[in-house]
């Protein structure tokens, strides 16, 4: 069995609020029962892509001994993501025999996305074990008219690429900053909360803000048998 934690949105900024939310997922996730294979952080890791910001990132998650799965948001820096140490910006990582192709959908200077390297993804499939598709903006309208305006873009080039890979388990990303689930390309599309804050949806309130009062949480991925089971938790 495998077993991922998908953290994501930290927005490190250097204050204590981030801090203290994302130290609370580090120490529960110190306390498990059973030690996560792996941690996942679908993008926008720090707030402002500065230097410190991504030092305070790596010191808050140094604690865990587990390989971290890292890719790019849009208030990442793509220079100053790898000058920390966090590139490749599209990068291929195996845990256990499951493969998680890690991809930047990001566009320098903008909040939507699109993949610019769709062709290293298509290679990056064509593996025999199971594998995971990461990236950090949805491909897809979720029914929200603010984010929606910041989806991934060009879902179509993407979609192909899946359907050609029928190993394709699952799609994972953050961005959202809400805990959802639906369907892209024929497979899951799950969407991990955001550590820094929680998006309002349009029939709780008429808004196009975000709630800072919920408390931080994660998503938990199974994969066991051919199965994935993803669960959240609240911290
Ligand atoms: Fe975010
Ligand atoms: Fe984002």
């Amino acid at each position: 069995m495998t077993l991922i934690a998908h953290v994501s949105d930290t927005h490190v900024d250097g204050g204590r609020r981030i801090v203290e939310r994302t130290t609370r997922v580090v120490d529960y996730l110190l306390g498990l029962h059973r030690q996560v294979d792996a941690v996942l952080l679908t993008g926008d890791l720090a707030d402002h892509g500065q230097p410190d910001e991504y030092e305070q990132l790596k010191m808050l998650f140094k604690r865990l001994d587990v390989p971290l799965l890292h890719l790019p948001g849009n208030h990442d820096r793509r220079e100053e993501f790898v000058a920390a140490g966090l590139g490749p910006l599209n990068r291929v990582e195996c845990v256990g025999d499951v493969l998680f192709a890690l991809v930047d959908s990001t566009i320098p200077g903008k909040d939507e996305g699109f993949i610019e390297n769709i062709e290293w993804l298509d290679e990056a499939l064509s593996i025999d074990g199971p594998a995971f598709v990461c990236f950090h903006h949805p491909p897809i309208a979720l029914e929200h008219p603010y984010a929606d305006r910041l989806r991934q873009f060009g879902e179509e080039r993407l979609e192909a690429v899946i359907r050609r890979h029928p190993n394709v388990v699952a799609v994972l990303c953050g961005h959202f900053h809400t805990p959802t689930v639906t369907t892209f390309a024929g497979v899951p599309l799950v969407i991990a909360p955001g550590i820094k804050s929680t998006l309002i949806m349009p029939w709780e309130r008429e808004t196009d803000g975000m709630d800072y009062d919920d408390r931080p949480a994660l998503v938990f991925h199974q994969y066991t048998g051919g199965r994935l089971t993803s669960t959240y938790k609240i911290l």
